[in-house]
């Protein structure tokens, strides 16, 4: 009889405890979700605090049915940030989206536990501080058998002078390795003459989200020297596929003529009026001169000589 009402009683103290464990797991579980906008997050963003985006951000996503999924718009300086799936805010109903904002992210983040069909579609984040708002969309789409990888974020071209830095990214969902001994891989090289080599003085930071099933990979160049400017390539090969995904970038230095643009519109600008008053000038000279002329021996100031004119015509 004692030894019954012992284990009640150690059960009972045991459900609030298995609670307290089950709670802890589920805030654990999207501790993923928190860490995203916080890792590799752009230099300039780390000493501002303007209204921005504070890293690259994918505009295309796949998804697995009735696979977890989240997206990410990573800003800062922000008052609110709203989500909107095809045009209709968060929070939405069941037959629109099953995402959910995290608030432990800071809203930056929806995630659905489990997709479903109708989680396809166009979704955007809008961003505001007082006075501005910023915007990003992002299309997510279903991927279920996958040949190939898909670019999710593909490298932007660059514009940056000698001796300052550049970092490239690139990104593609690989999906799920179906056989245990395959291996996804991405790689950063340079090209010359459409061979690739080895990018000197860099550094190539390899990432993966959402258990591995997306690879991106950052290429930092701290100290842009000249042997820098040109193509690079980033290469992502998928276990499950022979095909490879070449994503291509431009880094070039800073025109001279892209700075003078405004300078030079501004320069026709004077050079227009210059022009223009030359013109006036020259037709009242013109004048004068005929008007001289015609009044011969009359030598005086001219317009004392177009005052007496005026005066006679009266
Ligand atoms: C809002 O963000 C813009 C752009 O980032 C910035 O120029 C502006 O100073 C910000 N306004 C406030 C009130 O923080
Ligand atoms: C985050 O979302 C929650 C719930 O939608 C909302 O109450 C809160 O104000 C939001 N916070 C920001 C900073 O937008
Ligand atoms: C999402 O937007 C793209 C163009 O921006 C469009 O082609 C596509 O059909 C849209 N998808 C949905 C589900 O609305
Ligand atoms: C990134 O991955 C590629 C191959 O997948 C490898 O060659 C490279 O060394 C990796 N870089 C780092 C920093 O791990
Ligand atoms: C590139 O670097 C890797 C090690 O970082 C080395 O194994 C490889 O041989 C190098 N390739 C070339 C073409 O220099
Ligand atoms: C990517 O480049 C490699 C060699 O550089 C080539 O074999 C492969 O076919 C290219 N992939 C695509 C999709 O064009």
């Amino acid at each position: 009889m004692a030894s019954v009402r012992k284990s009640a009683c150690s059960s009972s103290r045991l459900i609030p405890l298995l609670l307290m464990c089950l709670t802890v797991a589920i805030i654990i579980a999207p501790a993923w979700a928190e860490n995203h906008c916080s890792e590799h997050r752009y230099e300039h963003s780390l000493n501002t605090h303007h209204l921005q985006f504070t890293k690259e951000i994918p505009d295309r996503e796949y998804g697995v049915l009735k696979q977890f999924k989240s997206l990410h718009c990573c800003g800062k300086g922000y008052r609110s940030i709203e989500w909107f799936k095809n045009n209709k805010p968060h929070p939405w109903s069941k037959d629109v989206s099953s995402f959910i904002v995290y608030p432990e992210a800071a809203n930056q983040t929806i995630y659905s536990p489990r997709l479903e069909e109708n989680d396809i579609g166009n979704y955007s984040c809008i961003l505001r501080n007082e006075t501005h708002a910023i915007k990003h969309e992002i299309e997510l789409r279903l991927q279920d058998k996958l040949d190939n990888p898909m670019p999710t974020f593909r490298p932007k071209d660059l514009m940056v002078s000698v001796g300052e830095s550049a970092r490239f990214y690139c990104e593609a969902f690989v999906g799920n390795l179906y056989l245990p001994d395959a291996t996804n891989e991405i790689v950063w090289s340079q090209m010359f003459d459409d061979h690739p080599h080895n990018v000197s003085d860099s550094m190539q930071v390899n990432v993966t989200r959402e258990e591995g099933q997306i690879i991106g990979s950052y290429l930092s160049i701290p100290n842009i020297q000249a042997h820098h400017y040109g193509r690079y390539r980033c290469q992502i090969v998928s276990g499950n596929s022979a095909q490879k995904l070449n994503l291509s970038v431009l880094l070039s230095p800073v025109q001279v003529t892209a700075i003078t643009d405004t300078q030079l519109s501004v320069l026709v600008y004077v050079m227009a009026t210059l022009l223009l008053v030359l013109v006036v000038l020259f037709a009242w000279i013109c004048r004068t001169v005929q008007q001289r002329t015609s009044s011969k021996k009359d030598n005086r100031c001219s317009a004392q000589f177009i005052a007496n004119n005026e005066h006679e015509n009266v």
